[in-house]
């Protein structure tokens, strides 16, 4: 496949091997996939099952509105002002030798370790849609079981963790368009209508719909901890892809002429939508057989299949389809941000760059698909897959995300930003001040109680 086709005829210069999206469509769906994934699907049902129900969601919802949506703006605007990847924006904004660049480094880093373990996920989700063909019977207990042994056999982690990393080369070796936007259309279009038929089932087949809505709607403050702050916080990050650079590589495949503030209000709230809905479909079934809600990160590959035994294949298997396809919207952003970077600063071509760092990052998940591999961490031996976990998610991802709003708010020339913005009324003055005096501060806490130095906390 040749790079520079995309562009359709454009000469063969490195802005025209970067690429850009055919349509605003194309921008969203892919910003969109990227955005909505295991993040939406298993995690946030189950933390909010954790942390007790609606009154976690409203916070979340509180955080994507103050911390994420303006991060997501400020990537954009990043992004589409430099027309470049995470490294070369930054010193495209500010100077050839800046320290910020560091921050693009991080970013390229992070999207190498969260790739690498998000693929062993994705290949769990893989590996459920076909014991999900097979069906699933037996006690309760044996059902759980499946997914401890799936997770201690590696051989059967590292094939569905292979079969996940090719499938995300493949993608992204077609490019901005050809690649991502062409399976974006086809992917995330496919994964709204399971998900409304899975909601629509669980409310109106189910006896557990009411009880869903009551558990994910109405707030009982009694059961808020600061803990629940404090993760709704870091989830609202990492569900919205924000603090690598993700978005910010697909802002600078925009177009000019879209706005910024449009197109990131429909990403967030696409992004919530379904988080929410995923919500109510799992909680409906969960509530119809009275299992329990504060399950924790086993709820979709534990409990759910107990209750699927119950409901039969065409709910499951739909089912992980649907997390499979999320999963690979998001994994190929996690890729296309550490391949633009290869393209773009050292000139290496698209297909040769998503080989070589599509197999690195591949092997580099060897570790974490290799369950019984432990290192001493945090005072206890634990596998590589939780500490990569641990490390991207509360450190690398709100550093990120910090030294972004940071340079957004406070280093960026004016000129630049308000170029993108498109105008300098009360809406962008609004933005400004959010991002220099609220979305710091709250990513600044998150980061403390990342590294466990909140004095109000107990560590
Ligand atoms: N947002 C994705 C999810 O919810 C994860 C992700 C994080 C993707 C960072 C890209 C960048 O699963």
């Amino acid at each position: 496949m040749s790079n520079g086709s995309e562009t359709g005829g454009l000469t063969e210069n490195k802005q025209s091997i970067r690429g850009n999206w055919g349509s605003r469509m194309g921008f969203i769906l892919a910003a969109t996939g990227s955005a909505i994934g295991l993040g939406n699907i298993w995690k946030f049902p189950y933390i909010t099952g954790v942390y007790g129900g609606a009154a976690f969601v409203l916070v979340y919802l509180v955080c994507v509105v103050i911390v994420g949506l303006p991060l997501m703006m400020a990537e954009l605007i990043i992004g589409r002002r430099s027309k470049k990847n995470p490294v070369g924006a930054f010193k495209a904004l500010h100077k050839p030798r800046s320290p910020w660049q560091a921050t693009g480094w991080l970013g390229v880093a992070s999207g190498f370790v969260i790739l690498s373990f998000y693929s062993v996920v994705a290949g769990w989700a893989m590996a459920y849609i076909f014991k999900s063909l097979a069906g699933f019977s037996g006690t309760g207990q044996q059902i759980q079981s499946q997914f401890g042994t799936l997770v201690a056999h590696p051989s059967a982690s590292i094939m569905w963790h292979t079969i996940f990393m090719v499938l995300c080369i493949g993608i992204v070796i077609g490019g901005v368009q050809r690649g991502i936007e062409r399976w974006s259309k086809i992917l995330m279009p496919t994964l709204f209508a399971i998900l409304l038929a899975l909601m629509a089932y669980g409310v109106f087949y189910t006896h557990g719909g009411p009880r869903a809505l009551e558990f994910l709607f109405k707030p009982d403050f009694s059961k808020l901890s600061a803990e629940a702050v404090l993760s709704a916080l870091g989830h609202a990050f990492f569900t919205l892809s924000l603090g690598m650079g993700a978005m910010l590589t697909y802002g600078s495949y925009m177009r000019r002429d879209e706005s910024i503030t449009r197109d990131a209000i429909t990403v967030s709230a696409l992004d919530t939508i379904i988080a929410l809905i995923a919500g109510v479909a799992i909680y409906s079934l969960v509530f119809n057989f009275d299992m329990d809600p504060a399950a924790g990160p086993g709820l979709i590959f534990q409990t759910l299949p107990v209750l699927f035994a119950e409901t039969g294949p065409w709910v499951s298997v739909p089912f992980f389809i649907l997390l499979t396809f999320a999963a690979l919207t998001s994994g190929i952003s996690l890729l296309e941000v550490v391949v633009a970077y290869f393209i773009d600063e050292r000139g290496w071509s698209r297909k040769k760059t998503t080989l070589i760092l599509g197999t690195a990052i591949y092997l580099f998940g060897l570790l974490s698909a290799i369950a019984s591999l432990t290192i001493p961490f945090r005072g206890r031996d634990q596998g590589f897959f939780d500490v990569f976990d641990f490390i991207s998610t509360n450190y690398m991802l709100p550093v990120g995300g910090f030294l972004t709003c940071l340079f957004a708010a406070w280093v960026m020339k004016e000129s630049d930003r308000v170029a993108e913005f498109g105008s300098r009324g009360p809406l962008y003055k609004g933005l400004i001040f959010v991002l220099r005096y609220v979305t710091p501060v709250a990513v600044f806490i998150v980061l403390l109680h990342g590294l466990e130095l909140l004095p109000f906390m107990d560590y």
